[in-house]
């Protein structure tokens, strides 16, 4: 099976959270399972300079505002995956993040440059890009990738199935209405029961009306999300998509994140031998200007500091955290005020509460390696990928009930204790209070070392892993390519 995945990000190119961990670890996994796989990609200066061998498929010629836009086919250095890059150096020749310019601010011209990346993956699917090679099913991931649906539903020549992936669907890449007219669709896409939402243009809601399946990273998210509470006001619309929404947890690239091979880490160790682990959190407390404490519980965080991620939960919960002699770890960027906040509480207490800010992926390991503890509040988490990190080295994960969270962690109550189950602290309710209670069975259990150290083990033993996430997506593609034979869809489909 053909298959092409569409991303606007991918590690290690360009990472600004987990899809690009998903964009580079789910294409070499469904190849692993025998499919022909490619990715379609913008090209932003790092994914461009980092094609090896690129060839010109085709000259498009001006769209979307680019003068120039050329599809450009090669393979990513590093992971030597083969990659189809958009090369239209007007819309994406920009250094730093990938939505964000300098100011802060989406770029103004984000519907141009994610549109041509949507349009691109439609006609490359319909066969009219690359005459060598048409894909049986494109994959769209999140917003930025998610006109593809449209577009595709736009062309009925295609026989392409599509499969579109909520990361999160708080990110819905929204438009003014007055726009429309740029993305070169028919009227009937956006009315009625089309792409408008709340008089705007929504590219999420492209993907969950015009793809033939939908996906998202988590069983218990794929729940969440047909409710109002989580459903961001698109609850009505997946309600009514339920038979084609599934939830496949993401996996952990095992080679990457891997306690015995980690050339980042200042110890290996694994669950035979636990010894290692130790190093790294005397390392991490060194690096990190912590008091050198092998007894203090350590708490660390690797995070985008937004709402979504309830870190200001945990700065509530933090004087019982410090009352009883723990410590603190972060690292992560994001709202002022937040990194403010932690900034303050490190000053006020160096020994205890360190923060870092910044994206550092090297350092993002070793944090993993060397706390006891990895805190993962989340007022939300369609998957979270922090936490299985922390499993697979044995940092108990202490988390909120939700989403991939909810999925991945068996709290350490006395039942799960009981019956070797337990790999973590979960909590229910998103204050601060909830977590707090939760902090503190993370501090007695950690008084209790052989109690502890059984939990680790048990959590290290957990194998999220890609192949079986491959496996139902490689099924799923096939109930897509035969929907799309039989039942396309279309606009006003409701
Ligand atoms: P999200 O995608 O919502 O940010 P995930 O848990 O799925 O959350 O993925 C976050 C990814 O980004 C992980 O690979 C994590 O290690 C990484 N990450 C987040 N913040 C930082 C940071 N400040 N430095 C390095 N890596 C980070
Ligand atoms: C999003 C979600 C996160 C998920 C990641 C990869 O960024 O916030 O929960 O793990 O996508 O699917």
């Amino acid at each position: 099976m053909r298959v092409l995945q569409v991303a606007a990000e991918v590690f290690p190119q360009v990472k600004t959270g987990g899809l690009a961990d998903v964009a580079g670890a789910l294409p070499p996994a469904l190849a692993r399972e025998g499919a022909d796989v490619r990715l379609l990609l913008p090209g932003l200066p790092a994914i461009a300079d980092a094609l090896a061998g690129a060839r010109s498929v085709l000259r498009v010629g001006p769209r979307f505002g680019a003068a120039h836009v050329e599809l450009l086919h090669g393979r990513l250095q590093g992971s030597d995956l083969p990659a189809y890059v958009v090369d239209a150096p007007y819309l994406y020749r920009r250094a730093g993040n990938p939505y964000l310019g300098p100011d802060g601010h989406d770029w103004p011209d984000n519907l141009q440059r994610f549109a041509l990346l949507g349009w691109a993956a439609a006609h490359l699917a319909a066969g009219e890009l690359d005459p060598a090679w048409r894909p049986d099913v494109l994959h769209a991931h999140d917003w930025h990738a998610a006109l593809a649906c449209a577009y595709v539903a736009a062309h009925p020549p295609t026989t392409a199935g599509s499969v579109f992936t909520v990361h999160n669907l708080a990110f819905q890449g929204l438009f003014p209405i007055g726009d429309f007219a740029l993305l070169e669709l028919s009227q009937r896409a956006l009315w009625p029961h089309g792409i408008e939402f709340h008089r705007q243009v929504s590219f999420m809601k492209a993907g969950l009306l015009f793809a033939d399946r939908i996906t998202t990273v988590s069983p218990t998210y794929a729940r969440e999300i047909a409710t109002p509470e989580f459903g961001c006001g698109l609850d009505g619309v997946l309600r009514d998509r339920h038979h084609d929404l599934r939830g496949i947890l993401n996996g952990v690239d095992r080679e990457l994140w891997n306690p015995a091979a980690d050339r980042w880490i200042a110890a290996r160790y694994d669950a035979t031998s636990l010894a290692g682990k130790a190093y790294c959190k005397a390392a991490l407390q060194r690096e990190f200007g912590l008091e050198p404490r092998a007894d203090a519980p350590l708490f660390g965080v690797v995070s985008r500091l937004t709402h979504q991620k309830g870190l200001d939960l945990l700065l509530g919960a933090l004087p019982a955290l410090l009352a009883r002699g723990g410590q603190l770890a972060v690292q992560g960027t994001g709202d002022d005020a937040l990194e403010q906040a932690f900034r303050s509480a490190a000053q006020q207490h160096p020994q205890q509460v360190a923060l870092n800010v910044g994206y550092d992926e090297p350092r993002a390991h070793r944090l993993v390696a060397g706390a006891d503890v990895i805190v993962v509040p989340s007022r939300f988490e369609p998957c979270g990928l922090t936490q299985m990190y922390g499993l697979r080295y044995g940092t108990l994960p202490l988390v909120r009930r939700v989403g991939g969270l909810a999925d991945t962690v068996v709290d350490a109550d006395e039942r799960a204790l009981a019956a070797d189950r337990a790999t973590g602290f979960v909590f229910e309710h998103a204050q601060a209070g909830a977590l707090e209670a939760a902090l503190v069975r993370a501090m007695t259990l950690f008084r209790d070392p052989p109690r502890w150290q059984a939990v680790m083990r048990r959590a290290m033993a957990q194998e999220f892993t890609w192949t079986g996430a491959a496996r139902e997506y490689l099924a799923l593609y096939d109930e897509a390519i035969r929907s799309r034979r039989e039942t396309p869809r279309r606009w006003a489909m409701r």
